[in-house]
Formats: structure tokens, sequence, C-alpha cells
């Protein structure tokens, strides 16, 4: 007979290289907080459900005590013989209480068991994010009420557009990132569900009751179904795939950042507490962050796609083929928190340019629709003011001239619906100031728009 806990209807071992190529222990030791609390609430449900005597679940129950304590120190060896965590802290238990260990696995299995450990790791790590997530928009709202006055290019096609303020920049990622947060909240529902009960696939015939085993591990509700139970991952795509909306959006403003910090733009530069020097040439100041960020999207999109492509096809219930499922979102959570700790911090210490961020909107046509618009309130339909003013611009980049340095005569050739009053409103801080229809880049709409994003972080 084998020598694995499994081992009783083999007669062979196992070659050296299938014991390594089939272990997880590598990984998945990362769960092993998780394996307790589910073996501890396994175990009382076995005794509250009289399937186990008291005696046996206090043996039980104190072997755990003693993993968790050794585990928080840092003392448990874990084998590659043993395979994965579950079958690794088993026969830990069995060489501290003996034979009655073996009890524990009563009306249970390691396919609703790897799910139970699973569930309950995304569920802890969860509200983490959400926290991550909120102090950048922290961040964000902050920055925005303090540059709502703060005028700069607004750039289509990274072509200068229409200038408009630094807030409505800083309220759309703090938009983006609230509906990260939505979505990662709406993560917990399916989450927040217990396979534990399940077994193998087919439930069990012990009279175990999986709403105490809930209660105890503080899940909301239990699978309703075994076979779905022990093969879903959905949870676990759901968090992938929020995690790469989030991080889509951070690469997004990554990207936006490295434009900014560079000396053609020079709109902000971030402190020397979030850059790095060159090894070669002493004057870098490099975005080291804002592009490692960018760049970590790939392994993120990659666990998303791993996993789709692991689930696909898969028959119920429980295949191997699961195994894989936990590698991507481990390195996901060790990606994504991290990131949002240091972009945090960086917004918070990056110094903003804003005369730069002005003076850039002073020298360029971001006007032209200002003028068009003007015309159009005077009665001239807009698509003739478009052609008028796209006249003028022409003229203007021939004589190296904007349109604010054009004299009245000048512009009252292209139409003598111009005034004297035209040259106030082409200042791009005026042009900013008045776009007020519901979520523009108005002042007032602005201010309104982060009276409604205070509600939002207060809200959760
Ligand atoms: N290490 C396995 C996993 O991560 C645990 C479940 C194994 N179950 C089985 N029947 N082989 O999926």
């Amino acid at each position: 007979m084998s020598k694995k806990l499994w081992g009783g209807r083999f007669q062979a071992e196992t070659d050296q290289l299938v014991d390594e190529f089939g272990a997880s222990i590598g990984f998945d030791q990362l769960m092993a907080e998780e394996d307790l609390l589910g073996s501890l609430a396994h175990v009382k449900m076995l005794g509250k459900t009289g399937i186990l005597t008291t005696t046996e679940v206090e043996k039980i129950t104190a072997g755990l005590h003693d993993l968790q304590r050794d585990l928080a120190a840092g003392k448990l060896q874990f084998s590659k013989a043993n395979e994965d965590i579950h079958m690794n802290l088993e026969a830990l238990l069995t060489e501290r209480i003996g034979p009655v260990a073996g009890k524990l696995h009563t009306a249970r299995s390691r396919n609703d068991q790897v799910a139970t450990d699973f569930h309950l790791y995304v569920k802890r790590r969860l509200p983490k994010v959400l926290t991550a997530i909120k102090q950048l928009q922290t961040v964000l709202l902050q920055l925005a009420s303090e540059n709502v006055e703060t005028v700069m290019p607004g750039y289509t096609h990274l072509q200068h557009a229409q200038p408009i303020s630094l807030a409505q920049s800083f309220l759309a990622y703090f938009n983006m990132l609230q509906r990260d947060y939505e979505r990662f909240e709406f993560n917990q529902k399916h989450t927040d569900l217990l396979p534990l009960g399940s077994a193998a696939l087919a439930g069990t015939t012990f009279p175990i009751n999986r709403e105490f085993t809930a209660h105890e591990l503080g899940f909301q509700a239990v699978y309703s179904n075994s076979l779905d139970a022990v093969s879903d991952r959905d949870f676990a795509l759901e968090f992938l795939s929020n995690a790469s909306m989030l991080m889509m959006h951070l690469s997004r403003f990554c990207e936006e950042l490295s434009l900014w910090v560079s000396q053609e733009f020079n709109f902000v530069e971030l402190s020397d507490a979030y850059t790095t020097g060159s090894s070669i040439m002493p004057q870098k100041k490099n975005p080291d962050m804002v592009e490692l960020i960018r760049g970590k999207i790939g392994r993120i999109y990659g666990h998303l796609m791993g996993l789709l492509t692991t689930m696909k096809g898969l028959p119920l219930a429980y295949n191997k083929d699961l195994q894989e499922d936990k590698e991507g979102v481990f390195d996901t959570v060790h990606t994504i928190l991290p990131t949002l700790k240091i972009f945090t911090g960086m917004l918070k210490t990056m110094k903003i340019n804003q005369e730069q961020m002005y003076a850039s909107t002073e020298n360029d046509y971001s006007n032209a629709t200002e003028l068009a618009d003007y015309l159009a309130n005077k009665g001239m339909p807009f698509r003739e003011a478009h052609g008028i003013v796209g006249q003028l611009v022409f003229k203007g980049i021939q004589e190296h001239r904007n349109l604010q340095d054009m004299s009245l005569d000048e512009l009252q050739a292209a139409s003598p619906l111009i005034e004297a009053d035209v040259y106030h409103e082409l200042q791009p801080k005026v042009a900013v100031e008045r776009r007020n229809s519901l979520g523009g880049t108005g002042f007032q709409s602005i201010k309104q728009q982060i009276k409604q994003a205070q509600l939002l972080l207060q809200k959760e």
C-alpha cells in the first residue's frame, strides 16, 4: 500500500516527478490560516450535530489551535510529500493528537475544503481592496477640491481640444474608481457562499448542519447545489475581472502622468519618494512607479485569461485543473494592494505646476469652440460659425497668432457679429468657468460633482 493519506487502493508509490508536479503546497500554504479556520468550524459543527463526541471535538479543536499558534509564529514546516495545505495540516494534526485527527475529515472532502479555503481567502481580502480604493478616492477628491480653478488643456486624440479644470480630470478617475469599488463590493455576494458540506460532489449522508458552519465562518449563505459548490470559481473570475478593470483605469492614469512629468508637458512633479534615478545619467528623475503600475496590468490580464481558459469546457464537478485557480488570484491580491497604496502616496505628494498648465492653454486654439459658440449665441447657425472660426484658425496658424491676438477689426471682418466682449470669453479660464451644463467642467458644476463624490465616500 502507498504511504499517501489516500494510499489504500495503491500498490506502488507515485513517480517523484508526479509528486512534485502535482503538489500545490508551494503556493496554497498562503491559505493555511483559512484552512485552519474552516477545520475549526467544521469540527464544531460535527460536535454540535453529534457526529463526533465532545471529547473528540475537544481534542481536535485543541490540536487545531496549537497549529494556529505555530503558524502565526512561523513554526510550521510543510512538505511536498503531503501535496497540499489540506493534507499537510491533517498530517501535522495527526502527529500532534494521534489517530483521532482522522475524524476531522468526516463528512468533508478536499474538494469542498479547498473551495471553502479559497472563498474565505478572497472574502477576507475584499475589504482590504475596498479600503485601499477608498483611500485613493479620498486623495483624488482632496486634489479635486484644491484644483477647482486650475485650468489645463483638455485633450481628444491627445490634441488640445478645450480647456478644462484639473479637478474635472481627478473627478473622472474618482468616478472610475467608484465603479471599481462597486464591482468589488458586488464581488462579495458571490464570494460569501459556503461550499463546505458539499463533500466530494454529492453531499453526505451524515446529518451535518451547513448553516451552522456558515454562521461560524461568517458566510452569508451556503451554496444550494453541491456540484456547483465544489466546481464554481466565478467569484475568483469576478475578482480577477474587477482587478483587471481597476488596473486598466490606473494604467490610463499612469499614461497621463508619464506625459505630465515629461519635460515637454512639465505639468506635475512626482516626489523623490516615488521616483528613481539613473545609474548613468545624473540628471534623471524617472517615474518608475508610474511605469511599473502601467506594466503590472499585463500579469493581471494574464491571470484573468488564464483562469477563464482553465475553466472553459471543464466538466462537473471537481477536476485537478482547478488547482490552477489560486496562484493568479494570490498574485493579483499581492499586486493590487501595493499598487493602490503606492498610487495614493504618489498623488498625495505630487507637485502640480498650475502656471505651466495654464500657460499651455493660452498658446493654442483650444478657445476656438468658444468663438463658434459666441457666434451661435448671436443667432448664427453653429455650422456656419464653425466654418468662419475654422478660417480664422487657419489664418492664425499661418501668421503664428492665436485667436485672442487678432484685432477686433480682423475678427469683425470674419463676422460683424463679433464685438469687444469676445476677448473676455476667449480667455481659457472664462471658457472653463462657464461650462456648467450637468457634469461639465464649469466651476459650479465641479463643486456640485465634489459634493456628490463626498456623499459617495461617506456612504460606505
Ligand atoms: N490541491 C487541490 C487543489 O488545489 C486540493 C483539492 C484536491 N482534491 C482532489 N480530489 N484531488 O485543487
